[in-house]
């Protein structure tokens, strides 16, 4: 394992992406982390880049027990100026700020006098290679003890290296992809200097992970959490019904703003297709009686949905209790299961000065608070693609892996105005039509989430000779990689042709259809 020590770098999470890729597993950790509070050795350390400058009065800095370890460390960008500071306090210029592409000189050392290690951080990467910069603070000059191994025109020491340790800093960035060639640099260090296992794969994943759940649960406890039906909660629960089987109980909430038949879905595939232990609770009434009223405010509606979901979570979840007590199985329920991926992690992670402080991400804030529950979330270390990998793996239907997500809220904040069970009809039925004909023409994985929405307004339409006063639906539908930006997908004019008469046709009580056409910024994914 490679530790990655975290300075906060916006890049942070790429380094321990690439080792990944590099089939060599690597966890990353606040850079205050204590070295005394780790269980395992890690076989190399690299120190990530930050926002801060080595001198500032807050600045972070590492263990110095982590310089003692005796393994290989890399600095990037802060991280080599931590390893600069450690060493000879003194070495740096705030100068200007450096953004962008760079060329990097390397210098080789031919260097059997020192061990033969100098060289290797940049082996097969002699000559020029394009590096990304992104710094404040650069070095002025070296430390003791350190050679240059690479320059650029602006850092005249953008790679050093200790003359005796397996020591190595770099003010580029090679986890990003501005620096195409950094990942054999991250390979130079992780597999031939630090000679980590390349070992690492989805399928090991699954057996670390059961025993790590096995561990952690012991032989009576029992953990029970929510489904939605979407693919982080569902490979969740498959992995705690492989590892815990009964005793691992999963809760779906029918708020009856889901889509259109998808509880029954959702249970037929999980309890008969899983084998998870399922309870089913419709809480439907409960859902659209308080929301009952709400015109004009989607905060509104998402707290009333939010509060109305922990309520009946812990009420289910002591019933739940209550029936196991006593039985062969029975431990308390300790636990509570929570599908946080890494990006959620990463997010949370922060740290004030020398004093870092976790914060843990909670999916469905509040479930906590007053359940005494602790925490289990398996797939913390997983990227969404790494998830879906591993739902294929444990046999999850690949149209479930692949799903589009689907807000908590659910298709509350698709009905504009008022939701009533009338308006939640018309916006499910429709919805149902459009991403049928989605997935009929091929376009399903192509489109990142596309759904339907109803507006509170009518508009005439005349239909068999008769005048009509309906409402119109708004079909949405983008392209994203990250969903903080989208783009509306250019549906073909004969596609939208045929979802608009269908909608018209089988949906009672639309006359309209429009596509909306807003990308994000400035519109949201959701409407509300
Ligand atoms: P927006 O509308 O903010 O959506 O562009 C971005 C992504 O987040 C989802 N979303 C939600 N998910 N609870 C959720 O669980 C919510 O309240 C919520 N609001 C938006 C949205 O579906 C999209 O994928």
């Amino acid at each position: 394992t490679i530790l990655v020590l975290d300075f906060g770098s916006q890049y942070s999470h790429l380094i321990t992406r690439r080792l990944r890729e590099l089939n060599v597993y690597s966890e990353m950790l606040p850079c205050t982390q204590k070295l005394a509070e780790l269980s395992w050795t890690p076989k190399g350390v690299i120190l990530s880049g930050g926002p801060y400058s080595v001198y500032w009065d807050d600045a972070p800095h590492v263990d110095p027990a982590v310089f003692s370890l005796g393994v290989p460390m890399l600095g990037i960008c802060y991280g080599l100026q931590e390893i600069a500071w450690h060493f000879g306090k003194n070495v740096l210029a705030g100068e200007k700020r450096e953004y962008g592409h760079a060329y990097l000189k390397v210098e080789s050392h031919g260097d059997a006098e020192m061990g033969g290690h100098v060289d290797k951080l940049f082996k097969g990467l002699e000559g020029d290679m394009e590096v990304w910069m992104s710094h404040g603070d650069k070095l002025s000059h070296l430390p003791d003890d350190f050679v240059t191994t690479a320059t650029t025109s602006n850092a005249p020491f953008a790679g050093i290296a200790h003359r005796h340790k397996m020591l190595y800093g770099i003010q580029f960035h090679p986890e990003v992809t501005h620096t195409p060639r950094g990942k054999e640099l991250l390979k130079n260090f992780a597999v031939d200097i630090c000679q980590a296992k390349t070992d690492w794969t989805m399928g090991k994943f699954v057996d670390q992970e059961l025993a790590r759940i096995r561990a952690l649960v012991g032989d009576k406890g029992q953990v029970i959490g929510a489904v939605s039906g979407g693919v982080d909660s569902t490979v969740a629960a498959k992995l705690m019904q492989e590892a815990i089987g009964e005793r691992f109980h999963a809760v779906l909430v029918d708020n009856g703003v889901l889509r259109l038949d998808e509880a029954k879905q959702v249970k037929e595939t999980l309890t008969k297709g899983l084998g998870i232990n399922l309870t089913v609770v419709d809480a439907s009434d409960r859902f659209l009686g308080r929301l009952k009223g709400v015109t004009d405010d989607p905060e509104k509606k998402r707290k009333i949905i939010g509060n109305t979901f922990i309520e009946v979570f812990q009420e289910t979840a002591k019933k739940i209790a209550a029936e196991s007590q006593g039985s062969s199985r029975a431990g308390e329920i300790e636990w509570l299961l929570q599908g946080t991926l890494y990006p959620d992690v990463i997010e949370s992670i922060s740290f004030k000065g020398p004093s870092a402080t976790i914060k843990t991400h909670h999916n469905v804030g509040g479930l906590l608070e007053g359940m005494h529950l602790k925490l289990i979330e398996p797939l913390r270390e997983l990227f969404k693609d790494e998830v879906r990998e591993l739902g294929t793996n444990l046999g999850i239907p690949e149209d479930l892996v692949w799903r589009h997500p689907f807000p908590g809220p659910g298709i509350a904040i698709r009905i504009l105005g008022e939701v009533t069970p009338e308006q939640v009809r018309i916006a499910r039925e429709a919805d149902y039509i459009f991403i049928e004909e989605i997935r009929a023409a091929g376009l399903y994985r192509k489109i990142s989430q596309a759904f339907a929405a109803l507006l509170p307004v009518k508009a005439v339409g005349v239909m068999g000779d008769k005048r009509v006063h309906d409402q119109v639906i708004a079909l949405r539908a983008v392209e994203t990689s990250d969903f903080m930006t989208a783009d509306w997908y250019p549906f073909d004019g004969a596609f939208l042709k045929k979802v608009s008469r269908r909608i018209v046709n089988e949906v009672e009580g639309v006359c309209r259809v429009v596509y909306d056409i807003t990308s994000k910024p400035p519109g949201t994914i959701e409407m509300e």
